[in-house]
């Protein structure tokens, strides 16, 4: 349709079928087998019927979608279609490493071919919107939806931001809607759905940016977020929505609040009822209430009674139908319902994708000597509650058939046969909350367990120890206090650690954990969050060394809970201590250093890479210049392998105080023995630009220092000036 069609069909609607368009309900309401992440509620209200509604969320499937959207487009009066919804999050059916995994990838390349592989089985499965991506910076290994998130860095999220709005969109065919707006992901205490206390300038400078290029790559929507800003719930925060978001940032699609957020602002106590709530929700901003009784129940009367001027609806319903447009669902309502669903999903291409995306992100944190394994030479044990487990996918995977998932112990049986398997533990401690009420079942003891993978540890000359988080203890409502592995894991650790002190750990995990006892009792450690369908095919391949490990930490692996929030980029403070390690009056803490067990950006491989020293094109640079940073990597190992190099920046001296490290430049270079690389970085002046004391985006002359190196950690530096044009 042309926009003179979509005003004309505006034009021609009741104002109940356009609030309508605002309002969308789980497909429940429509068809059973729906998946809903909040209180449920009832759908036909004095003002609204659910044959007017816009749109559904929480339902997939070509068949059940059709069939949905069939019956209503015939009967809607203006024959107007569904938008279908659904959070596909890391895949539909072939499940990707969880997107803090992917983080750990570094390479938007990767990321842009799993969205683009996600969307694909997801346009077949009948959806015209995804919940994703979620760009909410985290520096809180507690808050639960860490696991959602590609990490703690606001230049690294903005890659992927894009990246996944690129694969996403890249067929016009499914919608990305980015969330949370704005800062869920700093909640006080890491505690979910909490009250949020940033600075207008740090929600500036590290918390908007990810949302700013997703707006920037296009992307047709976005979500509210629970928390608060400014004690405001960002649902009704107009300056955040309107100003911010809008005129600011040049969002022009459709706006939807997260689950029931609307109707929340009562219980956060900033409005007396649902009627106020949605008056302010739209005068705020919001187009559609996702799931809330603000806008079905109260919206028209608000209207009707001049409380809510109109032209707000038709902006609102004017977007939504332009989105609608844009899918092409005017034409063909069942757009992607026609592509063969069984064909697309869970085929090898996906597969091998999804393999390489995993391999690619897992993180090798030590290694004394124990990796690669070697197939044909050394008896090897794998042990504990993820060597034969399906649930490696992460918390928002709901895949038809999990049996897809291939275990590590599937994986290993193919490539050698002369190994021992023992379950040793299980995965939770009796009794030991998840977000979802899981239980586990226990067939045996406790005792018996432990027993026979003590046995199994004896014999072998290595031990792989497979252990971690249970999937639901990460996820939207899976904020914990202690960040550790379970106690009866630990426990097995300790046992096997006095039989055999060859342990290499591979750690599944939806968070940064505490890692201390793993780190003592470990000659190596891998860490391989949730990795998803291919996990065990993935793990294989990076321990028996058909692949070398490349991943780096996209988060800061604390020493202890009481170190969070822990990440790079903080500031140096009037008494910088270096070492950690408190003596007297200096930063820090009296029991604990403030190093954090594994820094951002750290990962090792099979093989060693050595940088020489930084090297710049001239010394100093004015507002126009360039500088270029260069260095020369060479592969010292024994294997060909892919190093990930990092740029860093530091503006020494700033009119408010800056970080002591920012990212500003990823390159991966695949080296084979012996071969060297040039690497250069060109500086330019827009990469030096922050909120300065009078919040203006600017950059300041004076002293800054380059990093190029390995990880966040390293001191391979050179500086230059940046000079005024009067200088
Ligand atoms: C609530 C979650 O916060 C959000 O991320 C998700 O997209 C919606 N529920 C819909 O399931």
């Amino acid at each position: 349709m042309t926009i003179k069609e979509l005003e004309k069909l505006l034009s021609e609607m009741s104002l109940e079928e356009k609030v309508g368009q605002m309002v969308q309900r789980s497909a429940s309401v429509m068809a059973e087998g729906t998946i809903v992440t909040g209180p449920e509620g009832t759908v036909d209200s004095e003002e609204m019927s659910v044959g007017l509604i816009g749109s559904v969320l929480g339902k997939r499937g070509a068949g059940p979608l059709h069939k949905i959207q069939k019956e209503f487009v015939e009967k809607h009066p203006h024959h107007i279609p569904l938008l279908m919804m659904y959070d596909v999050i890391n895949g539909l059916e072939t499940i990707f490493p969880i997107p803090l995994a992917q983080g750990c990838t570094f390479s938007s390349q990767l990321v842009e071919e799993a969205a683009n592989i996600a969307m694909k089985e997801t346009v077949a499965a009948g959806v015209n919107v995804t919940f994703s991506p979620m760009l909410d910076l985290v520096r809180d290994a507690r808050w639960g939806r860490v696991v959602e998130s590609t990490g703690e860095d606001p230049w690294l999220n903005s890659q992927m931001a894009k990246a996944m709005v690129r694969g996403y969109q890249s067929k016009g065919k499914l919608a990305a809607c980015f969330k949370h707006f704005a800062a869920y992901g700093a909640p006080e205490g890491g505690r979910d759905y909490d009250n949020v206390e940033l600075s207008e300038r740090t929600l500036r400078e590290d918390y908007l940016p990810a949302y700013r290029a997703a707006v920037e790559e296009g992307c047709a929507m976005a979500m509210t977020s629970f928390n608060t800003w400014n004690r405001l719930p960002s649902t009704g925060n107009k300056w955040l929505l309107r100003k911010v978001l809008r005129d600011e940032m040049g969002f022009d699609g459709v706006l939807i609040s997260d689950f029931a957020a609307i109707d929340e602002m009562i219980r956060w106590g900033i409005v007396e009822d649902s009627r106020e709530a949605a008056k302010l929700a739209i005068k705020a901003g919001v187009d559609i209430d996702m799931h809330s009784n603000g806008y079905m129940n109260h919206l028209v009367r608000l209207v009707r009674e001049g409380e809510v001027d109109e032209s707000l609806v038709d902006e609102a319903v004017m977007r939504i139908l332009k989105l609608k447009n844009s899918l092409g669902l005017f034409e063909q309502a069942y757009a992607g319902f026609e592509e063969d669903e069984t064909a697309l999903l869970v085929c090898d291409a996906h597969r091998k994708k999804a393999c390489e995306v995993a391999t690619a992100s897992f993180v090798l944190l030590k290694n004394e000597g124990l990796l690669p394994l070697n197939k044909t030479e050394e008896t090897i044990a794998f042990i504990g509650p993820y060597v034969d487990n399906i649930n490696i996918y992460g918390t928002w995977s709901f895949p038809e058939k999990p049996k897809n998932t291939i275990t590590v112990k599937q994986a290993v049986m193919k490539k050698s046969q002369e190994v021992l398997f023992a379950k040793g533990a299980y995965v939770l401690d009796e009794g030991q909350n998840t977000r979802m009420q899981d239980t586990e079942e226990r067939p045996v003891s406790e005792e018996l367990l432990l027993r026979a993978a003590v046995e199994a540890a004896r014999k072998a000359d290595k031990v792989v120890l497979c252990l971690g988080e249970h999937r639901n203890q990460s996820g939207e409502g899976g904020s914990r206090a202690s960040i550790g592995l379970p106690e009866g894991q630990l426990k097995l650790l300790e046992k096997v650690s006095e039989v055999n002190a060859n342990i290499i750990s591979v750690i599944f995990s939806g968070r940064p954990l505490e890692l201390n006892k793993v780190e003592n009792l470990s000659k190596s450690i891998l860490m391989v969050w949730m990795p998803g369908t291919e996990g065990g095919n993935a793990i294989a391949n990076v321990l028996f060394g058909d692949v070398v490990p490349q991943g780096k930490l996209a988060m800061t692996l604390p020493r202890s809970v009481g170190q969070v929030p822990i990440y790079y980029g903080q500031f140096n403070t009037g008494r910088p201590n270096p070492t950690g390690i408190k003596i007297g009056f200096v930063h820090g803490y009296i029991d604990e250093s403030t190093r954090p067990l594994y820094p951002f950006g750290h990962g090792l491989s099979y093989t060693t890479f050595s940088y020489s020293p930084v090297v710049l094109s001239q010394k100093e640079m004015n507002k126009n210049g360039t500088i270029v940073a260069k260095v020369v990597v060479a592969n010292d190992g024994d294997y060909a392998g892919t190093e990930t190099v990092q740029l860093y920046l530091r503006d020494v001296k700033g009119s408010v105080i800056r970080p002591v490290k920012m990212l500003r430049g990823i390159e991966k270079i695949k080296l084979k023995p012996g071969e060297r690389q040039d690497v250069s970085f060109v500086i330019t002046e827009e990469m030096l630009r922050f909120y300065n004391a009078d919040m203006e985006y600017v950059s300041e002359p004076g002293l800054f220092h380059v990093f190029i190196g390995t990880s966040s950690d390293t001191d391979n530096m050179a500086e230059f000036l940046l000079v005024s044009e009067t200088e």
